[in-house]
């Protein structure tokens, strides 16, 4: 059995001081998800790359780190529906310049659009979701990919969810740009694996108490839902060195079962 088969990132109780040493960027830092996980990398020793488009948000995840402790974070405000080739670059200098490698890059931001059948969905939102939860990311991987290659022991993970695995009704745009978060993951996992020291992965975050998930659940009783804080694990395992050989794998940040059925999970 392959090792990106046997390796569960939910198991794993990540040691203090484990990202000691390492360079990690996260998209959508600042709020939801990517603060809760930018947070616990700082916990664990990483000095922490903030990417977002919100400076007001990833200021407030700088001032947290640094109150924690953690070493210090930089901020780099980056709007992913209107990044161009010159953003890109200026963001890809900055951090070899400073750091003169990437250790782990998280693409966790995203958007959901709306919710409403293919027949009818607007394609201006079409384009927006699919290009903030797909292009974008191809987009900023590229540019990285120097960087990553420069590291020991890289990792990139890419933010899937339930509907991008199987379909489902009325889910459009974003159901669509997840299945292809999924592609993306496995070509680029090819392309590195056995060439660079890069590995390449996936995670379902499963429902999970945030903005997004109360955008797509309003009549939901939010409190019923897991907090950003509670997944994080799974994210230290796949960003550090837990999850060292494995790659090209589609994980989940939550058990089966209860938190990320794909009865209600985005
Ligand atoms: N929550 C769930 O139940 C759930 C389930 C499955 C998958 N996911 C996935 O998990 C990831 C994180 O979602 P979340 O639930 O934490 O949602 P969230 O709280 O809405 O956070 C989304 C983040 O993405 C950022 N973002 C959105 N558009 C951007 C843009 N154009 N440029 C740069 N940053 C942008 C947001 O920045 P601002 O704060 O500045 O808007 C925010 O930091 C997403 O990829 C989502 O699809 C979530």
């Amino acid at each position: 059995m392959a090792l990106s088969e046997r390796f569960d990132p939910r198991t794993h109780r990540a040691a203090p001081g484990e990202l000691a040493g390492r360079v990690i960027a996260i998209t959508g830092a600042g709020d939801g998800i990517g603060r809760a996980v930018a947070l616990a990398c700082a916990a664990h020793g990483a000095q922490v790359v903030l990417i977002g488009r919100t400076v007001k948000k990833l200021e407030s995840v700088h001032a947290a780190i640094l109150a924690g402790g953690g070493p210090e974070a930089v901020i780099a405000p980056l709007d992913l529906e209107k990044a161009v080739a010159h953003d890109y670059d200026q963001l890809a200098d900055a951090v070899s310049e400073r750091y003169g490698r990437l250790d782990g890059l998280l693409h966790n931001a995203g958007v959901l659009g709306t919710l409403s059948p293919i027949e009818h969905y607007d394609v201006p939102t079409w384009c927006k979701v699919m290009h903030v939860n797909v292009t974008a990311a191809f987009a900023l991987t590229q540019v990285l990919i120097p960087a990553l290659r420069a590291s020991a022991d890289a990792s990139v993970v890419f933010t899937s969810s339930s509907v991008g695995r199987v379909g489902r009704a009325y889910w459009g745009a974003y159901a669509v740009s997840k299945f292809a978060v999924e592609g993306l993951t496995q070509v680029l996992a090819q392309e590195l694996e056995n060439v660079s020291h890069v590995r390449v992965n996936a995670i379902n975050p499963g429902r999970t108490r945030t903005l997004m998930r109360r955008q797509a659940y309003p009549a939901e009783e939010i409190e019923t839902v897991p907090l950003p804080e509670s997944i994080t694990g799974a994210y230290l395992a796949l960003l550090g060195p837990a999850s060292r050989g494995v790659t090209g794998g589609s994980f989940e940040a939550q058990p089966a079962g209860g938190a990320s059925s794909a009865a209600s999970s985005s």
